[in-house]
């Protein structure tokens, strides 16, 4: 396994595997992989010739108010976990060969952004589709690995995919979590042990709107309320935003057809953690 710093080197390298017939399969991460990030990789090995995976704290989408700052790294951990994985290759660049001093191109997907963690982070998205858009440019991969738990990410790179006329097939794989039901995060590390425990709420809001969906209850409000009075149970966490939407277009919705995605934005402390699920969707957790 390589580490790669320079787009150069990164753009030769997957250029000359390409011209070899070999496929290409891509995990983009910001690093202090997990057991989430794993599955991503286990299955971007399965179905490649070769694997890259990149890490790179984009500051681009984080807000002037939020972590960028403390988020938390480890770059020899990661490589460790990296080579276990069988990664061929992480490309790892510095803020300045991103965004060099001039930098001012910036890709932005108009649909799907403006709810949810569209509403409560603006301009989250622009960063993370411009730092996306330039790291499919530069890898060149034919496959891209995404996490359901970040639901809303995974569609508007899809939706960039699809508008850009990228030839990329993207995946979105189930969300990992603790034994406790808990999400892993790289976020998570940070919680202190009473926050820990807190934090599992969350999960059980989930649990209990898949359990009353499936009693037959179909009112987003009485799910909503009744997911509310769980995470409203533990005062160290105070929901950002709890929302019912339709899973393709993210609008809310009152009265649940077949599908919905119910999703959590919340601040546990000082630290914010998101979850979701879909209801109607048997292999959702
Ligand atoms: P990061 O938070 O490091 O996540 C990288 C990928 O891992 C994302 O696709 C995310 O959905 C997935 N992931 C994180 N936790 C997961 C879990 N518990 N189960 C399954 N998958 C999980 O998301 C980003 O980085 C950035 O926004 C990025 C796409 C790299 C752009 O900067």
């Amino acid at each position: 396994m390589k580490v790669i710093r320079d787009i150069g080197k990164m753009k030769i390298y997957s250029r000359i595997k390409k011209k070899d017939g070999k496929t290409v399969g891509f995990v983009p991460t910001m690093g202090c992989l997990h057991e989430g990030h794993i599955s991503l990789i286990k299955n971007a090995r399965k179905q490649n010739d070769v694997v890259v995976l990149s890490i790179f704290v984009n500051p681009a989408q984080f807000g002037k108010n939020e972590d960028f700052s403390k988020y938390p790294g480890d770059l020899e951990k990661d490589e460790e976990i990296a080579k276990t994985e069988g990664v061929d290759i992480i490309f790892y660049p510095s803020e300045k060969e991103i965004y060099p001093k001039e930098y001012s191109t910036f890709v932005n997907v108009e649909a799907l952004t403006g709810n949810l963690c569209g509403k409560s982070r603006p301009g989250h998205f622009k960063g993370v589709t411009t730092i996306v858009c330039k790291l499919f440019h530069v890898i060149n991969p034919d496959m891209v690995y995404f996490g359901q738990k970040d639901f809303q990410q995974a569609v508007v790179i899809k939706k960039m995919i699809v508008d850009l006329n990228m030839d990329i097939i993207l995946k979105v794989l189930p969300i990992v979590r603790e034994a406790d039901g808990l999400a892993m995060s790289s976020r998570n590390s940070y919680l202190s042990k009473k926050e820990r425990n807190d934090a599992a709420v969350l999960h059980k809001s989930l649990r209990r709107a898949r359990d009353l969906f499936s009693e037959g209850e179909k009112d987003a409000n009485s799910i909503r309320s009744s997911m509310k009075d769980i995470i409203n149970s533990k005062e160290s966490v105070s929901i950002d935003y709890l929302k019912i939407v339709d899973p393709i277009w993210l609008r809310d919705i009152k009265t649940i057809q077949n599908k919905a995605l119910v999703c959590i934005a919340a601040n546990i402390g000082k630290i914010r953690l998101i979850d979701n699920t879909v209801l109607g969707d048997h292999e959702n957790q």
